[in-house]
């Protein structure tokens, strides 16, 4: 790690591969779990249980982010909850290392960082029934019908969300795309494990105290109707 002594700060550029492509595997390295893509020889024990001190050291309440672009909404909660835990899940690695540069510069050891893509994370990594509350803000909503295949909300993620939450706890979607607040809305219905806390048409426009997030002041400034949509995982 290059810590730069003189501005007391570290930088994104600070955090490396902890491999070449050639020997890439599953590594836990300065609180980032990189996850290499094009890789199929995963093991779960790359990522020891929550309490173990590689990851947070205690038991705890874990939330996590999906789609977490450069950390500037989950820095924001870890910081304000000290004692609740939480993974920011991102496939770029630019922004994982500013999310990094983040979490180490506000010296936040209830948060952890995944360099993976969502699916393949969770299928791979977590076990059941193990997280609290989860959180995807503003995912790439694909608006051409010839790409929405790549939509992140659909059956075989919603069915590993309904895996790894523990009953009662919440999948919060946030998005300013109106047609995939509706897929995800139908995509979490057809599921029976879910059950929807707004009533009809299942979504607010506001959320006080919600937190911010790069994409969510771009869309706000482009006066977008922001959607929250909150479903309850049920036992
Ligand atoms: C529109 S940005 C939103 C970033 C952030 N949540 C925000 O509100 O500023 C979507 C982010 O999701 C990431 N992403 C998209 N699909 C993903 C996947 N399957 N797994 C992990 N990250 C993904 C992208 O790399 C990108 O950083």
């Amino acid at each position: 790690m290059r810590y730069r002594e003189n501005f007391g700060m570290f930088f994104a550029k600070d955090l490396r591969y902890p491999h070449t492509w050639e020997e890439r595997k599953p590594t836990l390295h300065q609180r980032v779990l990189f996850v290499p893509p094009f890789y199929t020889e995963h093991v779960a024990e790359a990522l020891p249980p929550w309490e173990d001190p590689e990851v947070f050291g205690k038991r705890g309440k874990v939330f996590i982010e999906y789609c977490s672009g450069n950390g500037a909404w989950i820095v924001q909660k870890a910081s304000l909850s000290p004692d609740t835990h939480w993974v920011a899940v991102e496939k770029k690695f630019d922004r994982v290392q500013k999310t990094w540069a983040r979490m180490q510069n506000n010296n936040l050891g209830n948060m952890l960082v995944v360099c993976g893509e969502a699916l393949t994370f969770t299928t791979h990594y977590l076990p059941e029934k193990s997280v609290d509350g989860i959180f995807i803000n503003f995912p790439d909503p694909w608006p051409k019908a010839k790409h929405a295949k790549h939509r992140l909300l659909q059956s075989p993620f919603v069915n590993e969300l309904a895996r790894i939450l523990k009953d009662g706890g919440e999948v919060t979607l946030v998005t300013d795309d109106p047609p995939y607040a509706r897929q995800m809305i139908d995509e979490m219905q057809k599921d029976n494990r879910f059950f929807p806390k707004f009533p009809d048409p299942y979504f607010v426009i506001e959320w006080p105290d919600y937190g911010t997030s790069y994409f969510e002041n771009l869309w706000r400034t482009k006066g977008r109707v922001i959607h929250y949509i909150v479903f309850r995982r049920i036992a």
